[in-house]
């Protein structure tokens, strides 16, 4: 197996030696690239953008925003990054670092290359097409979401939108737009001293059982954070996520699949529509740097009672296909979890995919309370999906987060609902209120939470209302 390197700003440099938890952006400060800075080292500033070339769903590369402080740099092996140092320099500025200058988009700077990775990735977007501006789209086709990751905390939010919209369509001749015409790295198989990259599935389960208490990586959102602020450092990491096995999104009218490795941005893109409750979940998971590498898989992985993914699969009714060197089992995800961060899952086991099945419900709904709008955990989730026939509910299934030690379905309220008119819920709104066991902690009182349970289901059914 070759030595393990990475291609920075079009120089291919060895990796060799470098331990387990190094992370890209501490990696990429220490090879003397200090464009991306660590303001916060949890995912949450994105000081740290830097731009991947990823396969993309439109184009064969999509250059993808990511937070380097959370990725382990081993996992980037063969893999070819651009920080702001490769975008452009100061007698040659690309036309992001261009428009954020001459609009005042940087005062003290420290913000500016994430900022620039992030809007550079979002200028090369395959789609980006001029448009009827709204609020939070540029008349050039810019989304701001694509800088719902990165903080700036001196210059004020107006100048850097106002760069973002004054961006034109990449020149005919830029390299960047162009390498994105050209397939992306394929992933490299790795195994150096505590790393590994299984070039496929039965590998990884091999590895697995030959390392039971080996740390398993998807996207790293959660493992970057343990391995920075809590000083993680594993013995064996076995990175997942470009295991073809793991990456299959499948549409039929019995089930939608969704491998586990497969990133939140992706499923998006992939699904087009196809599962309604998660086009309500996915823009409210975190920002844009963070759904880039975070992964189904992982969401579940941790068994966290917060995460996100779970309320909403619980709603759908969803199972897991679970894999180990044994063999695959299929597991209802309402039967997955058995205690706070505990779940039936064995050691050598992975989350292979997620199963939806169809048809959808006939509306869905999804709340969220969270003190940020984008980039934070929830105090409370609530997903409902329903079916209504003539006016009267005839299924229920909703899923909860953040009320009990796991997520859990609202069976009581969902018996409260099947036969009740809808939108007239206040009765099986005052039952959800009764749900789960929540806690007073720093993010909430357990008392608001009830009442946020209660008002979710009142602001879902207002909001949804049968043609
Ligand atoms: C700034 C920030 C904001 C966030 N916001 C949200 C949010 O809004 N909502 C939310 O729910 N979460 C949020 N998260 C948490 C995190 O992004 C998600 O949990 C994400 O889905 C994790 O996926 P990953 O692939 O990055 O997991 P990783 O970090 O790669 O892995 C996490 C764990 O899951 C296990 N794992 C990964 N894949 C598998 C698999 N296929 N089979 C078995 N085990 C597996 C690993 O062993 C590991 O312990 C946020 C995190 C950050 C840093
Ligand atoms: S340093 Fe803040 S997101 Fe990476
Ligand atoms: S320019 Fe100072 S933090 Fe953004």
């Amino acid at each position: 197996m070759p030595s393990p390197s990475l291609t920075v700003n079009g120089r291919t440099v060895p990796l060799d030696g470098v331990p387990a938890h190094t992370t890209a952006l501490d990696w990429l400060r220490e090879s003397g690239l200090v464009g991306a800075k660590e303001g916060c080292a949890e995912g949450e500033c994105g000081a740290c953008s830097v731009l991947v070339a990823r396969p993309g769903t439109t184009t064969p590369t999509r250059w993808t925003a990511l937070n380097a402080c959370l990725v382990p740099v081993l996992a980037l092996d063969g893999q070819e990054v651009v920080t702001a140092e490769g975008l452009g320099t100061p007698d040659d500025l690309h036309p992001v670092q261009h428009e954020m200058a001459v609009r005042g988009g940087s005062q003290c700077g420290y913000c500016t290359p994430g900022f620039v990775c992030s809007m550079a990735a979002e200028f090369y977007r395959p789609d980006r097409a001029p448009g009827e501006p709204t609020p939070e789209h540029g008349a050039n086709g810019f989304d701001l979401h694509a800088l719902s990751g990165n903080l700036c905390r001196c210059t004020g939010y107006r100048p850097i939108r106002d760069a973002a919209y004054a961006l034109a369509a990449p020149d005919a001749d830029d390299a960047l737009a162009g390498r994105q015409t050209r397939p992306a790295p394929a992933a490299t198989p790795t195994d150096v001293p505590g790393f590994a990259r299984p070039a496929d599935l039965p590998a990884a389960l091999a590895l697995l059982a030959e390392h039971p208490d080996a740390v398993v990586v998807a996207g790293s959102t959660d493992h970057g954070v343990e391995v920075n602020l809590r000083g993680l450092r594993a013995r064996q990491v076995v990175a997942i996520d470009r295991l073809p096995e793991l990456h299959g999104v499948s549409v039929t009218d019995e089930v939608v699949e969704i491998g586990a490795a497969v990133t939140l941005s992706e499923v998006a893109a992939r699904l087009d529509g196809a599962v309604p409750l998660l086009d309500l979940l996915l823009p409210q998971f975190a920002s844009v740097l963070i759904r880039n590498g975070a992964t189904l898989g992982g969401n579940l992985g941790t068994g966290s009672p917060i995460g996100d993914a779970a309320p909403v699969l619980l709603a759908l009714d969803a199972s897991l296909v679970l894999v180990s060197a044994a063999g695959e089992r299929e597991v209802a995800l309402a039967d997955y979890f058995t205690g706070y961060r505990r779940s039936v899952r064995t050691a050598g086991e992975l989350i292979r995919a997620v199963r939806i099945p169809q048809p959808q419900p006939g509306l869905v709904g999804f709340t969220k309370i969270a003190k940020r709008r984008f980039d934070d955990i929830s105090s409370v989730a609530v997903a409902v999906g329903v079916d209504v026939v003539d006016g009267e509910v005839t299924r229920a299934t909703i899923g909860l987060g953040g009320v009990a030690a796991t997520p859990i379905r609202a069976r009581a309220t969902e018996e409260a609902l099947v036969g009740a008119r809808w939108p007239d819920v206040a009765a099986a709104a005052d039952v959800l209120a009764g749900e789960g066991t929540p806690l007073d902690d720093h993010r909430a009182s357990a008392a608001y939470r009830r009442a946020m349970l209660r008002q979710s289901l009142l602001k879902i059914a207002a909001a949804e209302v049968p043609a």
